[in-house]
């Protein structure tokens, strides 16, 4: 098969065209990349370093092992000019490069799909073109370390940060994050492995979060996949995380850093700090910890001291100095100094695209809807507050990209001239960080006026009793605002159709909202208050409910029964008088459930365009962002309203997904025809959706994440185990993290990891499976001996890609439980139709593994496991056995 992508329409430019002709089929233990030279075996790269370190002053030592604040970098490093030692130049790349540098390429580079998607597309070789590339542009744009990437497991689907990296399974996490490392490695930039670990949510980040984690969950589930990057990938850096670890904070823990980065895993590079996550100067250096960033608060001044008066020994500041110099030398950081020369954004928004559609899950497709019939297809509603707009992951990981497709545009621009594409929001935009505050939805415009405009009226104070004139006077569509770090300018990715709120509003402030609200319909309604500080709602001017000076944010209701066509007016008044919480800041959300009868407005404008269309297409999306975990799977705002009305309205009706996870669908889910997972699919994520609906690309990318019925089915669903009490987060659910734990409560989640549709269909057997196999002295089993053959055909009528996954079984009568299935190897395959392809798919030997928390290793149980083979690992049916000895 071979996938091409269209001449770009916007800028005028002509796109390169990427091909992907086939893509190569793999095998997990004969990847080139896992077999990738290891830079460490660089003996040259050791004497330079050794030589260098020899000339360097004790000061110059210290000057490695810590970060200098520099506006043009989040995270830098000195040079050394005397000794011509490169600064390490240092940008986030999870999904592409952050450029912190507005004078260079005007802060924009190439917004590649989040992690989590290209986790879905289930194609190593896409995470290794994707780090080759996303290197490239970083080396091109003066950086020579990229902060990529994420390894951190998707333990629960409310976690903040989990479309950063590769979902819920340590294999394929492993794989993608190993990969990923090589291709950034090919350029001369350090790649960064993160964050080392159990970083799982955002909740208490920054105030000592305690993952609660058993050793055994610990080596299988979190280490697991980083293990797989250190060996396959050999990053030169790793960054340690903001969390404790039973207790100990990630980056003076001896035994995170030292027992098991070290020397178990045999990692040669550098421990680099998470943003101000050193606390200490000797435990963190004692216990393994390099290079504290981003400043020098403890590795600066103070190891100078402590090395002069002799409580640390010089051989270990120069250790530490040789960790960060070997892979300068190794990775060429010296040979090659970075260069602002940019690079070729057409090519690289060619690539990403392609990315896009590789990735994106068509999770269901009734009567075939899909791909788009373009003969009974004349009109089209696409329908979303932000189809017009990308949508994005907030936080570090944000990249301002050097372009941007809408859905609408994507749709617009395939429909063609003879088809009608009508635009309808159905929402209020989704954003400023409401959608991440708890409790009900914010009340929308569709019922609040002010002086005929819909919406209230917003007053801003930089005082606590709005003295003076407030600084800000403007209608807002609703009250609310959240200006934690989620709101920071640059890592924000809230709709950029709200208006900002500055940053001074984040401390001493006030506001108020003035507004006429009108009954939509009779019934009972509950309204709220919620805030960080003092909030209280006036209704017809009397104080009907009131927060009072709360540390965080707390939410107080009040019920009412009211009359249709009513009108009453409505006054906020919210002062943020107390200290800001960290990550949080002044927050407030004016909310509300109406009776069952409402309908808003604008969903029913969205459904009356959909009823005259032939076709709706509902694009929604969620807001997930580090520095605050989702406190809900619903969709926020009022969206799956807006999805029952429109589909209600017209059968055929697609709900396409922009959200960094899974959210919950099933609500709705039987009223919809069809339904597609985009993720945050970057920046050319219009023609992408658009060339998928209508089956130019046929879908093939399969779920790396679970998705709950609701979330009381998770099995992280109490609050215990996510996001904790208070700092403690227990890890209770032991290994069975994701499918493993729906698996073992005997629970059917709505849609199963693996699963993933296409527009053809493909008929899987086994046709070679190892019998026996022995054994090493090391309790593991070898790949080589683990290879099953396996024949695919595509049975359809048109070309595609299948993932080949195979699950090894768990041993019920074992003294220890293991997982009932788990992901042992994976392929994907691109086939004509009618063609049949053999592959070999080597199976990953720690898959029938378990950590021996005795033994302080992997051990396999002995004994005869059953293989599970198939298009997910609900339906993967038993293929036979291997008989381990
Ligand atoms: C994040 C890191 C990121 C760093 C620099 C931190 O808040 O946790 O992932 O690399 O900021 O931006």
């Amino acid at each position: 098969m071979t996938l091409t992508t269209p001449g770009a329409r916007r800028r005028g430019r002509l796109k390169t065209f990427v091909v992907f002709a086939t893509v190569a089929v793999m095998s997990l233990g004969a990847t080139p990349a896992l077999a990738a030279a290891n830079w460490a075996d660089d003996s040259s790269a050791q004497s330079r370093a050794e030589e260098l370190l020899a000339q360097m002053t004790l000061e110059e030592k210290v000057g490695m092992l810590h970060g200098e604040i520099n506006g043009n970098y989040g995270f830098y490093n000195a040079p050394i000019e005397r000794l011509g030692i490169p600064a390490l130049t240092m940008a986030d790349g999870p999904a592409g490069v952050r450029l912190a540098n507005p004078d260079v390429n005007e802060g924009e580079a190439t917004a590649f799909p989040a992690p989590i998607a290209i986790a879905a597309s289930w194609e190593a070789d896409i995470a290794e073109q994707f780090g080759r590339t996303a290197g490239a542009e970083a080396f091109s744009t003066g950086h020579n370390v990229l902060l990529s990437p994420a390894a951190d497991i998707f333990r629960d689907p409310r976690a903040g940060r989990g479309f950063e990296a590769f979902g819920e399974d340590s294999l394929l996490s492993g794989v993608m994050a190993a990969r990923h490392i090589v291709g950034i490695q090919s350029n001369p930039v350090l790649a960064d492995i993160k964050h080392l670990s159990a970083y799982n949510q955002e909740t208490n980040r920054l105030i000592g979060g305690n993952a609660i984690v058993s050793e055994r969950a610990y080596q299988e589930v979190y280490n697991r996949p980083i293990a797989m990057a250190v060996e396959g990938g050999h990053p030169a850096s790793a960054m340690c995380a903001f969390n404790k670890i039973n207790g100990v904070w990630a980056c003076e823990n001896a035994e995170l850093l030292t027992t098991i980065l070290r020397q178990q895993m045999s990692f040669a590079g550098f421990v680099m700090s998470d943003y101000n996550a050193t606390h200490t100067t000797v435990e963190s250096f004692a216990a393994g910890l390099d290079q504290e960033q981003p400043a020098n608060y403890h590795f600066g001044d103070e190891l100078i001291r402590l090395v002069n008066e002799g409580t640390i020994a010089m051989a270990d500041v120069d250790a530490k100095v040789l960790n960060v110099l070997r892979p300068m030398f190794a990775l060429g950081l010296f040979d090659n100094p970075v260069v602002t020369t940019g690079f070729d954004e057409v090519a690289n928004a060619s690539t990403a695209q392609t990315f896009a559609e590789r990735s994106m899950v068509l999770l269901k497709n009734d009567n075939g809807i899909l791909p788009v019939s373009e003969a009974n297809t004349r009109s089209i509603a696409v329908i979303g507050a932000d189809a017009d707009t990308d949508v994005a992951g907030g936080g570090s990981s944000l990249v301002k990209g050097t372009d941007s497709v809408s859905p609408l545009e994507g749709i617009q621009a395939r429909a063609g001239e003879g088809v009608t594409v009508t635009y309808s929001p159905g929402t209020d935009p989704i954003g400023n960080g409401a959608a991440l505050l708890p409790g009900p939805d914010v009340v929308p415009s569709d019922v609040l006026s002010t002086d005929g405009q819909p919406g209230l009226l917003a007053q801003y104070w930089t005082n606590l009793d709005r003295s003076g004139d407030p600084g800000i006077t403007r209608v807002e569509p609703f009250a609310a605002q959240n200006l934690g770090f989620v709101s920071l300018p640059s890592f924000n990715a809230q709709s950029p159709k709200l208006p900002e709120t500055p940053r001074e509003y984040n401390n001493e402030m006030a506001a108020t909202w003035t507004s006429t609200l009108t009954v939509p319909v009779s019934g009972s309604y509950q309204f709220s208050v919620g805030a960080e500080g003092s909030a209280t709602l006036f209704f017809d001017d009397q104080p009907v409910v009131t927060v009072d000076q709360a540390s965080e944010f707390a939410t107080n209701t009040w019920d009412v029964e009211l009359t249709e066509g009513d009108t009453h007016t409505v006054r906020i008044e919210y002062q943020h008088d107390v200290a800001t919480a960290p990550d949080a800041g002044s927050q407030f959300k004016f909310g509300w459930v109406p009776p069952a009868g409402f309908v808003a407005a604008q969903a029913k404008a969205a459904a009356d365009q959909a009823a005259q269309s032939d076709l709706a297409v509902v694009v929604v999306r969620d807001l997930a962002t580090e520095g605050a975990d989702k406190p809900s799977l619903a969709l926020p705002q009022g969206q799956d309203d807006l999805i029952r009305q429109v589909s209600a309205a017209n059968p055929n009706t697609v709900v396409v997904l922009t959200t960094g996870g899974p959210v919950e669908t099933a609500s709705w889910d039987a009223q919809v025809s069809a339904l597609l997972q985009a993720w945050y699919a970057g920046q050319e994520q219009g023609d992408a959706v658009a060339r998928i609906l209508y089956g130019d690309v046929n879908p093939s990318g399969h779920l790396p994440v679970s998705f709950p019925v609701d979330e009381t089915q998770m099995p992280t669903s109490s609050p215990e185990q996510f996001p904790g009490i208070g700092v403690d987060t227990v890890y209770s659910e032991g290994i069975f993290v994701g499918y493993k734990g729906y698996a073992e409560r005997d629970l059917t989640p709505h849609y199963p990891f693996g699963h993933g549709l296409s527009y053809t269909s493909f008929d899987v057997s086994a046709t070679n499976i190892p019998g026996r196999v022995r054994l090493g002295p090391d309790g593991l089993a070898n790949a080589d001996d683990l290879r099953v053959e396996v024949a695919v055909t595509n049975t359809g009528a048109v070309a595609g890609s299948h993932v080949v996954q195979i699950y090894a079984g768990g041993r019920p009568g074992q003294k220890v439980d293991m997982a009932e299935r788990q992901l042992a190897g994976f392929t994907k395959v691109d086939l004509d139709p009618g063609a049949t392809t053999n592959v070999t798919v080597t199976l990953d030997p720690k898959s029938f593994a378990l950590w021996d928390e005795d033994q302080d290793r992997w051990d396999t149980p002995r004994g005869s496991v059953e293989l599970f083979l198939g298009g997910d690992v609900e339906s993967a049916s038993a293929v036979g056995r291997i008989v381990l000895r």
